[in-house]
């Protein structure tokens, strides 16, 4: 369905680790709407070499950057606008990672140094990201970056464990720096809060396919499928969006705002 809103523009993907990723979705569906981008993850995601098909299929060219390293993030963003050929219209943030999920730990009985890497992975990156292409001055006027959270910010879920604050700061960053950022350079800073979704970091949490069965049926539409996420995501990168800022974006079929649907319901009637 692609109408060329993107045409023209330039950006910076992060985060595309394999096809289930919601980034490669976005990098896929962000060249047949005319863009160019630069592809970036962590250096050890890129070893696994599943990105090197997608900058093929997409004409991007690849950028190692640890999202926790101001100066390979500084790097990057000097690099991609050479590359492209002059500054970005758009960053996706599209970035989630939990070493207290990864090991086990339960919310009760945190390692502490864990933490500390959850927050900054997942949340201070966005900060950083924003602060080195401010600094540089590598973003467009109107140009627009987006980070990708979910409802544990708000709301507990028993699992989610530390990735809950690690998303309650990365949604608060975006209304900071979208602050500051849209007052020195009308850029535009938002996050989407997506459904439970089939990817790696999704499926790294415990009980997710109980997660994912409960949000589908709580949900009028349904969990939104990593494709929607892609062209909202689309959406708030072009021009169709140009005064959207500091906004935390529900992307998943309803369920933030429902109580409980009769399907539900129904589970618990004798
Ligand atoms: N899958 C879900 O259910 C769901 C729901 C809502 C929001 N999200 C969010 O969507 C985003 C993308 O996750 P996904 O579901 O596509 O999973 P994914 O596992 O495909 O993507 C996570 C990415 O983070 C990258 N990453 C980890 N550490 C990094 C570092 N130090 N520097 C740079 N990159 C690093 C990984 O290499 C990977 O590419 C995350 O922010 C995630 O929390 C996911």
């Amino acid at each position: 369905m692609a109408n060329g809103i993107l045409k023209g523009k330039k950006g910076i993907i992060f985060g595309a680790l394999d096809e289930n990723s919601i980034a490669w979705k976005v990098a896929v569906q962000a060249a047949a709407e005319g863009a160019e981008f630069v592809l970036t993850n962590a250096p050890i995601a890129l070893r696994m070499g599943a990105i090197n098909k997608l900058a093929e299929e997409t004409g991007a060219k690849i950028i190692p950057a640890d999202a926790t390293s101001n100066d390979d993030l500084e790097k990057l963003f000097t690099e991609s606008v050479e590359i492209l050929g002059g500054k970005v219209d758009f960053v996706l943030h599209s970035i989630g990672m939990s070493p207290n999920v990864r090991k086990k730990k339960h919310y009760t009985d945190l390692n502490y140094d864990f933490y500390h890497k959850t927050l900054d992975i997942s949340a201070l990156s966005f900060h950083r990201m924003l602060a080195a292409a401010k600094k540089l001055d590598a973003i467009n006027e109107w140009g627009s970056v987006v980070g990708l959270s979910y409802i544990a910010s708000q709301r507990t879920f028993p699992d989610y464990s530390d990735m809950a604050e690690a998303k309650s700061v990365l949604e608060s960053i975006a209304r900071s720096f979208g602050y500051h950022y849209g007052n020195a350079k009308k850029v535009r800073v938002n996050t989407i809060s997506q459904s439970p979704t089939m990817t790696t970091a999704g499926k790294g949490i415990k009980g997710f396919n109980g997660f994912f069965n409960y949000a589908n049926e709580m949900s009028p539409l349904g969990n939104a499928p990593a494709e929607d996420c892609a062209n909202y995501v689309l959406s708030l990168f072009s021009d169709y969006t140009r005064f959207v800022t500091m906004q935390n974006l529900f992307h998943d079929g309803g369920f933030s705002n429902t109580g409980v649907s009769q399907v539900v319901m129904d589970k618990f009637e004798d």
